[in-house]
């Protein structure tokens, strides 16, 4: 057991998708690196070719750019481990143009993103089309998970070079149903495994869902965390992390909303299994409390649990056990959200915020500054074993979020990039706001303003590490 170690390859075998430069050259002049000691003063960051070169007090420009940061603090560019873009098909809803905008808002350089509308990706045709057309239309790093269903398990193989992960639901959600047979389930963690490429998954066990449907036969949101509950999210992380064991898949469970699955989680890790989690920033800063206050707002999938539930998720956050904040980031018009519990789509957006979210938790004192950053930066990259993303470190990419923290302004969700003009969030004071966001060395976003209509690149993959015999 124990097949993968975190950060056990050598850095000379990730797979880069070109031999030239990998962006521009900028000198980042006067920073304070964030959380800040006292004994660090401002520095230069140097960027070549779009990659950290080096950092240090007062360094020479050779010629670059010179880009004026006084007075900000710098992070590395966040990763955002889960956004639904919708494009193609619904980019009524969303679209590459939108959601990549409200990432560099959010402080977002990097995302990982999962189609769940058609045209889904089933195979290598399909998945390198939908590659291709995201290249064009992202203005942030991207990387595209392809789907594990029924319909995908002979495809797996030729898939692997070119995603990060393959996306598993085994309970529905709006897009996708889930999988109610235990035998199917296991069927696709095995080929998963065998591919060589992890499963990231939604765990709600698709049986007690249905269930509990029956017994409520007209629910209100007010139920809805009833309806999804505390229990079928714990059943179905308990069973996939036995077919980890039994199989070898790696795991990384999206979107953990209880504690139950982050103890089940620690005790995973303790016995040397290769499980990983994100949790999102509603199922920390929102509970089920907050129903009658948000209405259908509220309606995400997996269900938003109890205050208790998201304490106990920030423990997790603190110990390392949840690796990383990832948004869900599910997009909706308001319009639709307005109609009837039952027919209201699951989802809300929040990519715009990730990064104010994540520090307010700071600011609130309920999470320390350190696991705060690491779990939307370079924690959240190593989770889904991605390079050169995530740290302040000569030889990660130039990516770098600036913002000042002595700034608050309340969320206004019709001034947000994203498509649907809501948040839950709305009124909420929040500190760091991204000032300027670098993109590899180019200047990406400032004060408000989105400068690249695209140039995002694909984000570089490990080589899968197939298993055999299993
Ligand atoms: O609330 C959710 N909305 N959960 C999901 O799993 C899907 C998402 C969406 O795409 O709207
Ligand atoms: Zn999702």
């Amino acid at each position: 057991m124990g097949r993968h170690h975190f950060g056990r390859r050598a850095p000379q075998d990730i797979v880069t998708h070109t031999h030239t430069s990998r962006g521009a050259d900028l000198l980042v002049r006067g920073a304070r690196i964030w959380p800040s000691h006292p004994r660090h003063a401002a520095v230069d960051i140097r960027i070549v070719g779009g990659v950290i070169d080096e950092i240090g007090p007062v360094l020479d420009s050779a010629g670059l750019p010179v880009l004026d940061a006084q007075g900000l603090s710098v992070i590395p560019g966040l990763v955002d481990v889960h956004v639904h873009f919708r494009d193609p098909g619904l980019e009524h809803k969303e679209g590459w143009d939108h959601g990549s905008a409200g990432a560099l808002h959010g402080g977002v350089t990097s995302v990982v993103e999962v189609q769940n509308n058609p045209p889904l990706s089933l195979d290598r045709a399909a998945l390198e089309a939908r590659i291709a057309h995201v290249r064009t239309r992202s203005r942030v790093d991207f990387g595209c998970l392809a789907n594990l269903t029924s319909d995908s398990i002979g495809n797996l193989a030729d898939m692997a070079p070119l995603t990060p992960a393959f996306k598993l639901f085994l309970g529905g959600s709006t897009g996708l149903g889930g999988e109610t047979d235990y035998g199917t389930l296991r069927r696709l963690f095995r080929a998963a495994a065998l591919s060589g490429r992890m499963i990231v998954a939604h765990c709600e066990d698709e049986n007690m869902l249905r269930e509990a449907k029956k017994a409520y036969p007209e629910p209100t949101v007010l139920q809805h965390h009833v309806l999804r509950s505390v229990e079928s999210e714990i059943q179905s992380v308990r069973m996939s992390i036995e077919w980890v064991e039994e199989t070898g898949a790696e795991l990384h469970v999206f979107h953990v909303s209880t504690q139950g699955a982050c103890e089940l989680i620690a005790d995973a890790r303790r016995r040397g299994l290769p499980v990983s989690g994100s949790t999102g920033p509603q199922y920390v800063h929102l509970s089920c409390d907050d129903a009658p206050r948000l209405g259908n707002l509220l309606k995400v999938n997996p269900s938003i649990k109890t205050p208790r539930d998201g304490a106990g998720i920030l423990a997790a956050v603190e110990s390392g056990v949840i690796d990383a904040i990832g948004t869900d980031h599910a997009p909706h018009p308001l319009t639709e959200k307005m109609r009837d519990y039952a027919h209201a789509p699951s989802g809300m957006p929040s990519v715009d915020l990730l990064w104010p979210l994540t520090l307010e938790l700071v600011r609130q004192g309920r999470l320390t500054a350190e696991s705060a950053l690491a779990s939307v930066t370079w924690r959240a990259a190593q989770s889904l074993h991605l390079p050169r993303k995530g740290r302040l470190v000569p030889g990660y990419d130039g990516d770098l979020t600036l913002f000042d923290p002595t700034e608050t302004r309340k969320v206004s969700g019709a001034h947000l990039p994203s498509r649907s003009k809501w948040s839950a969030y709305e009124g909420c004071e929040l500190a760091g706001w991204p000032r300027l966001v670098i993109r590899r060395g180019e200047l990406a976003f400032k004060d408000g303003e989105v400068l690249v209509k695209a140039g995002g690149r694909p984000l570089d993959l490990q080589p899968p590490l197939p298993i055999h015999g299993r």
